[in-house]
């Protein structure tokens, strides 16, 4: 899924023009769009899905499937999506409370009363979709957006007081194999957001189950992500409950209906990035990139999360309604902002179904330039893979008889290669603005190693590798110089002994 996610507020028929616009430019082939409870059921019982339909005919018009973002109960922890008539009964959809008893925006995972009402409006509009998508122009549903609540690590309310007291439940507490009942006991430092991430999980399940009661759908959750080197983060900056990066084991013991949790990724720090890339990709969870910054900076972690095995990515906020997102995104949707992703979703798109197919079966490898720009290896069975970043297409550091100048790519966000690997000596490597350096790893022979070919090429939708040219001589005697616009190769080495 080559992705693109629309502003907050762009789920209006007379924003869809400027949402195509830049869809199209981007060469996205899915977008991301919120459909909200209040828009689907402005009044109780009474459901209206114009928007919806106007934007299934739209993107069938362009050949574009969708992704709709069920804004219900949770839209970044708070309740800005809900109905007026949800939000104004404060009796009948109690809020959390925080520890002065007082409530906030976001809405309890305690009441009973508020999950039905969610699921009655998340059900009739998964039987629209029924009724009206039999094609599935949609191909998933997120539910809930990055569910939990900001600022308070656990709802305060006597219901949650008296889950809290309670021992955990015996279905999870059998999951983490440590002694003890409460949820201090087996969770320490992290009870509060564990706690809340169960209660809040096991609502959106009961949600997710009943929309697939009635379309089955592959469905998933996304989280706010606290700092993955952290092992306890300020509760002011983490949303208790999301299915954040230390979350996951709760989210899946809790959800069995979600089929993934997903990252939302807003930092530009690559070791941060490859952290939550390395947290979401398990046997039980397919990584997918539902968000990321839009800014240029995070248009080489494409590469990353591909090699990784990412089913989709979608960078934020890409519509031309002139709002940014900055400091988070891009501070502009400039020419040069929009080419950063279109340029890499431009070489994929037409490949996306074999890669698609060859990275469900076979190993990968994704990486990005680190700040300073380090060298980064990995090792596939006896071979060393090795991305070098700000090189020039030929020489190396033994060039000292000329003067060379900076590479151009110097304190620029660019570079990343994302990498399979087809069998014992053949890899396909898609790219740009990187090196990549193979040797071997046994002590001594590092390089008795050849080429047998590099060729440049696409794969076709089966997966099968259709070559273009061959590489030799300068393109290939300083290690494979793949430019900023990217190119497909498959390269296969042979041992010289
Ligand atoms: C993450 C949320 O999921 C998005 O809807 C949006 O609010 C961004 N943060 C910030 O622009």
């Amino acid at each position: 899924m080559l992705g693109a996610q629309a502003n907050n507020s762009s789920n209006d028929a007379s924003v869809l023009p400027q949402v195509w616009d830049t869809v199209e430019r981007l060469h996205a082939n899915t977008l991301e769009m919120p459909v909200s409870w209040e828009q689907v059921e402005p009044v109780e019982g009474r459901f209206d899905f114009t928007f919806l339909d106007t934007l299934l005919a739209q993107a069938r018009t362009r050949n574009i499937r969708l992704v709709l973002l069920w804004f219900g109960t949770w839209k970044n922890g708070g309740a800005g999506y809900v109905p007026e008539w949800v939000r104004t009964n404060l009796k009948r959809f109690p809020r959390k409370l925080d520890d002065t008893g007082q409530p906030l925006s976001a809405l309890s995972p305690f009441s009973r009363v508020t999950l039905e009402a969610d699921r009655t409006a998340f059900t009739a509009m998964m039987r629209h979709l029924a009724a009206r998508d039999a094609q599935n122009t949609v191909i998933m549903v997120q539910v809930e957006n990055e569910a939990g609540a900001f600022g308070i690590p656990r709802d305060r309310s006597p219901a949650a007081d008296k889950l809290f007291d309670a021992p955990v439940p015996a279905q999870l507490a059998a999951r983490t194999k440590r002694s003890g009942k409460t949820w201090r006991d087996l969770f320490g430092p992290l009870a509060e957001p564990a706690f809340m991430s169960w209660y809040t999980a096991r609502y959106i399940d009961e949600i997710a189950a009943a929309g697939k009661a009635v379309k089955s759908l592959p469905m998933y959750c996304n989280a706010a992500l606290s700092d993955p080197f952290a092992a306890v983060s300020n509760p002011k900056w983490i949303s208790s409950g999301s299915p954040d990066w230390n979350m996951i084991d709760i989210w899946k013991a809790a959800a069995p209906h979600i089929d993934l949790v997903a990252p939302d990724i807003y930092t530009r720090d690559w070791r941060r990035v490859d952290a939550y890339l390395a947290a979401y990709s398990r046997p039980d969870n397919a990584l997918f990139v539902p968000e990321i910054g839009n800014a240029a900076d995070y248009a080489r972690f494409f590469w990353a999360a591909l090699g990784r095995g990412a089913i989709g990515y979608a960078p934020f906020g890409m519509d031309a309604t002139g709002y940014v997102n900055y400091p988070l995104g891009a501070k502009a949707l400039d020419p040069a902002t929009i080419d950063a992703f279109s340029s890499k979703y431009a070489v994929m798109a037409p490949m996306a179904r074999g890669w698609a197919r060859l990275a469900a079966t076979h190993d990968g490898w994704g990486v990005a330039k680190d700040f300073p720009p380090a060298d980064q290896s990995h090792d596939f069975g006896d071979w060393r893979v090795t991305a070098q970043f700000d090189r020039w297409f030929i020489g190396d550091e033994s060039w000292t008889f000329v003067k060379t100048d900076p590479s151009p790519t110097v304190g620029q966000p660019v570079g990343g290669v994302a990498m399979l690997h087809i069998s014992d000596n053949e890899f396909i490597v898609i790219g740009s603005d990187v090196r990549i350096r193979f040797a071997r790893t046994a002590t001594g022979r590092a390089d008795r190693w050849q080429y047998l070919s590099v060729e440049e090429g696409k794969l076709d939708d089966s997966g099968k590798w259709i070559a273009k040219r061959m590489w030799h001589g300068d393109q290939t005697d300083y290690g494979i110089n793949l430019p900023s616009v990217p190119v497909m190769l498959r390269v296969r080495l042979g041992r010289l002994n």
